[in-house]
């Protein structure tokens, strides 16, 4: 797969595919609710299939509709049941921690498998607190595969997770959901708050209280979770790809339409605001219990900036794409604090360095923060994507941008986050190459 350059400017209005965070989440808490849940708008990427095969193994109904429109009947008081065969997440990590916190507070055994990536990335992260909380599991270095060989009833925890991560929170706020007694997550940055809002639509009281940048999380156990409709709002993730396109390639102006703004994911539009981007946000409004807006994006003349590593929880899975865009900015890029892209599908701050040198831009990496000079951009390397989908989607926009053209190992991980991406690149007007 080939990005081919120069393309022409980029035109046109998308639609942003559904959140991969907020999917994963609808059909998890569909599945131990009771009642049916509705789902719309579900991102129907690789990871996705992977959790919605997931929780039909510990019993739920999972029913497709129609594009994008999902059904669940949650098993409710009868709980989970321990699956006949392993549970195979494929790529996805969210799948993974939350499925394994959500399972750990019923008593069933369950083995869990991941592809090669997933199952090189840390795991315990989530199983020490569970296993602080009474769970018992058996996994060689606390990675996939990993068996639950006790779950149950848990103790409730008041835990303070190590690194700054949703995914964490999350195992063990839904762990917390079949315990007697308070669950209590203190952040000292604040993550992603999908969770939160969605156990709130589920009917789960969740309290929040703000401490220093972070916050306190409790919720009460036995919680019951009630079946309700989730409409998936667009993922700023995904889009920050379009929106990359856009601002690299000279003359573009695009819309991209149905993006959440929910302020725990927006730190890549705050960064290219700073930068200099011209990207304006319109028509804001309320989907699936968060606020979208449209975005309008046109090429912009960028400087470079400094990311202070406060930001990063914002703006996580971005910095791989922001790389690229820094590439053409005039003067230093300085992207602090990045230790948590070393445990990402890959080694993100290798990988992106690596992309970066092997098509002639001056990167550095010194400890946790990486460094882009931008400048003129040579490309004409093949990037070695290391099973994830955010290198490979990046190297193909640094292709854009690149005197000639950049090739990429391997295309299938897309599909884990972001199946519309060449449909959605040819609409603007940048077709790649399928050679
Ligand atoms: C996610 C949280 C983040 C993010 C991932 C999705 C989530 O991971 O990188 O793509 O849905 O909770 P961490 O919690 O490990 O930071």
């Amino acid at each position: 797969m080939k990005s081919k350059t120069p393309p022409k400017s980029l035109k046109g209005r998308v639609q942003t595919p559904g959140d991969k965070s907020i999917s994963h989440r609808a059909l998890i808490f569909g599945a131990l609710a009771e009642g049916v849940t509705h789902i719309t708008g579900l991102l129907e990427g690789d990871d996705i299939l992977h959790t919605a095969d997931a929780v039909r193994a510990f019993g739920a109904k999972v029913k497709h509709v129609s594009l994008g429109h999902w059904q669940v009947e949650g098993v409710g008081s009868a709980g989970w049941r321990s699956p006949k065969t392993p549970v195979d997440f494929g790529n996805a990590g969210t799948g993974a921690r939350l499925v394994m916190g959500a399972a750990a507070g019923f008593d069933i055994q369950v083995s869990y498998l991941g592809d090669a990536s997933l199952s090189s990335r840390p795991m315990g992260r989530v199983l020490e607190p569970l296993e602080q909380m009474g769970a018992k599991f058996d996994s060689a270095d606390n990675k996939l595969p990993i068996a639950q060989i006790q779950g149950g009833r848990l103790n409730p925890i008041q835990y303070t997770p190590p690194h700054a991560s949703a995914q964490v929170k999350s195992a063990i706020l839904l762990a917390g959901l079949n315990t007697i007694g308070t669950t209590e997550l203190t952040e000292t940055r604040l993550t992603r708050d999908h969770t939160e809002n969605m156990l709130g639509s589920f009917g789960v009281k969740v309290l929040r209280k703000p401490k220093d940048k972070g916050q306190t999380v409790t919720l009460e156990g036995p919680a019951h979770l009630q079946a309700t409709n989730i409409k998936v709002p667009g993922d700023p993730s995904s889009a920050a790809f379009l929106i990359a396109a856009a601002l690299v390639v000279p003359g573009s102006d695009i819309i991209v339409e149905n993006v959440m703004m929910n302020p725990t994911r927006t730190g890549l539009f705050e960064t290219l605001t700073e930068m200099g981007a011209f990207i304006r946000a319109d028509n804001f409004r309320r989907s699936g219990g968060e606020t979208i807006a449209d975005l309008h994006i046109r090429h912009s003349k960028l400087r470079g900036v400094t990311i202070p590593s406060d930001r990063v929880p914002s703006m996580v899975d971005e910095y791989p794409v922001l790389a690229v865009i820094a590439a053409t900015a005039r003067g230093q890029t300085i992207m602090h604090g990045l230790a948590e892209l070393r445990v990402k599908e890959s080694d993100r701050l290798a990988g992106t360095h690596a992309m970066l040198m092997a098509n002639g831009v001056d990167t550095n990496i010194d400890g946790d923060t990486l460094i882009v000079t931008g400048g003129k951009i040579t490309g004409g390397a093949k990037v070695k994507t290391h099973h994830d989908h955010r290198l490979a989607m990046s190297a193909l926009i640094l292709g854009l941008a690149a005197d000639k053209p950049v090739s990429i190992d391997d295309s299938s991980m897309i599909a884990t986050s972001f199946p519309a991406f060449f449909d959605l690149m040819a609409t603007i007007g940048a077709p790649m190459d399928v050679s």
